[in-house]
């Protein structure tokens, strides 16, 4: 009983529904034009005409349409029997938005076709092209740009150094890049962790793949499990409720690096390490398994192997992680690279602040030495980025960096401060003081200032760059 009604409900509906879109294409459209099997027109609503310019519609009745509209396609939809959904035709010197339509009989057999004229004016669909075209850029500046922030901006040559305990860990770093198994990598802030990570995936089989970086100490911890692994659609309400991959998925293919992983809970370490075992990962509020093709470099300031004996990090993700370990060291125990490092550091800088290149002064550098640096590398590039906003001069002074970090002879006074240096760095710089005070007595001029020195000329250019003394001055 009740089905019976509602087909006869249903039935009743679809006619209504028929009617009027008929009676609203016809009001609402431009213009209406029917024809028959023939292509010939049948009939035309009232506004149609007014746009070809016809007085009586009446007077078309009965003509074939291309007398009528020379570019009509409506003879093409009667003869194939296919609509033509979304054309602009031509008509004289204007173009419509049409939309072409068959028309059957009861029997499915073709009768003949209707012609909507949906816009008399091809740019009412510009705000709609526009905001398709708009949303398209957008979506491949995002791509773009995510693209940029994965490929890794560093490789092996940005990490300075030429001392033997640098040369160690870059040499260490690139067994690693070869390798497969993770890599841990241990130092003080600033000493390069970030970087030597983006190196090493760079110059990785992975180097095509993506490089994805997780700051463990930025994220709050209940919002970590869902970074790393995802979230299932529906898992929660909100903005999250259709589901978001995780840094893990993200990954793929690439690199995953876990930054300040000694920050990490001891149940979320759990559930790395299981991920780590497993090879795949559970989204949260899934119950759908994803297998993970993701190389992990972690690095922590912290020292690990302390967290463990402590217990603040479990023992077993220690061990998995601990296959390579990279110790970056401190500034302060490779002093040797100082005036490499401040001379590359302060041409990135120059350039990245648009100002002149600059050079760093012997003594300038000598008294950078005496500082302990706690802050490594990021410290030192702080100092010399104000040390080159402070001055104009084309050499970078002992005074300029006295200003800024006051009172490192003073304190200690010369013999205590290098009490720990070896006989070979004294002796550098001795050489380091007598050279740049020769040169300065001869006013730059460098071959003056072998011959009072007593010794050739490329002698003394060997001994500028080994003592990482920059030779642009003059001579
Ligand atoms: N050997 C190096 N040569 C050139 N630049 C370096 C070197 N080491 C570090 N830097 C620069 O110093 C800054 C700090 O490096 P990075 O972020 O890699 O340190 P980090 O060890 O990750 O520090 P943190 O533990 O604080 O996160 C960066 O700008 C980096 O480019
Ligand atoms: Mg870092």
């Amino acid at each position: 009983m009740a089905s019976e009604h509602f087909s006869a409900e249903a039935e009743r509906i679809r006619q209504r529904t028929m009617d009027t879109l008929l009676a609203a294409f016809s009001e609402l459209s431009e213009g209406l034009l029917i024809v028959d099997r023939q292509a010939r027109i049948v009939w035309m609503n009232e506004k149609y005409p007014r746009h070809l310019g016809i007085a009586d519609p009446a007077s078309v009745i009965g003509l074939p349409v291309e007398d009528v509209i020379p570019n009509s396609l409506m003879r093409s939809v009667v003869t194939s029997g296919k609509p033509i959904m979304l054309d602009i035709m031509e008509f004289g010197s204007e173009s419509f938005v049409v939309m072409r339509l068959p028309v059957r009989d009861a029997a499915g057999e073709l009768i003949g076709g209707v012609g909507v004229m949906i816009f008399d004016d091809p740019r009412q669909l510009m705000p709609l092209v526009s905001r398709f075209q708009n949303l398209r850029l957008e979506l491949a500046d995002t791509r773009r740009k995510l693209d940029e922030a994965r490929r890794s901006k560093y490789t092996f040559t940005s990490f300075v150094g030429a001392s033997p305990r640098c040369i160690a860990v870059k040499d260490k770093a690139r067994r690693a890049a070869r390798a497969s198994s993770p890599v841990l990598i241990l130092g003080e802030t600033g000493t390069g962790k970030e970087l030597l990570a983006h190196a090493i995936h760079a110059a990785s089989p992975r180097a095509a793949g993506p490089f994805v970086a997780v700051n463990i100490a930025a994220i709050p911890d209940t919002l970590l499990e869902s970074e790393f692994f995802g979230v299932a659609p529906g898992a929660y309400t909100g903005a999250d409720r259709k589901g978001r991959s995780g840094k893990f998925e993200l990954a793929q293919g690439g690199t995953l690096f876990l930054d300040e992983i000694g920050d990490m809970s001891l149940a979320l370490q759990a559930k790395l390490l299981r991920a780590l075992q497993e090879k795949e990962i559970e989204p949260v509020g899934s119950n759908r398994l994803i297998a993970i093709d993701v190389r992990i470099i972690a690095a922590t300031s912290r020292q690990l192997a302390k967290e463990v004996e402590e217990g603040r990090f479990r023992a077993d993700l220690f061990y998995r992680l601990n296959v390579m370990t990279l110790d970056v060291p401190p500034l302060r125990e490779r002093l040797d690279d100082l005036p490499l490092i401040s001379e590359s550091l302060a041409e990135a800088l120059t350039r990245q602040l648009g100002e002149h290149p600059r050079s760093i002064a012997a003594p300038a550098l000598d008294y950078l030495a005496l500082h302990s640096w706690p802050g490594n590398v990021r410290e030192l590039s702080n100092v010399l980025e104000r040390a080159l906003l402070m001055s104009d001069a084309d050499i970078l002074e002992r005074s300029d960096f006295e200003q800024i970090l006051p009172g490192l002879g003073a304190h200690a006074g010369p013999t205590a401060s290098r009490g720990a240096r070896t006989l070979e760095q004294l002796q550098q710089d001795t050489e380091r003081q007598a050279i740049a005070a020769a040169i300065s007595a001869a006013g730059g001029n460098k071959a003056q200032a072998a011959r009072s020195l007593g010794i050739s000329r490329a002698s003394l250019y060997e001994k500028l760059a080994a003592l990482g003394i920059s030779s642009a001055t003059n001579g």
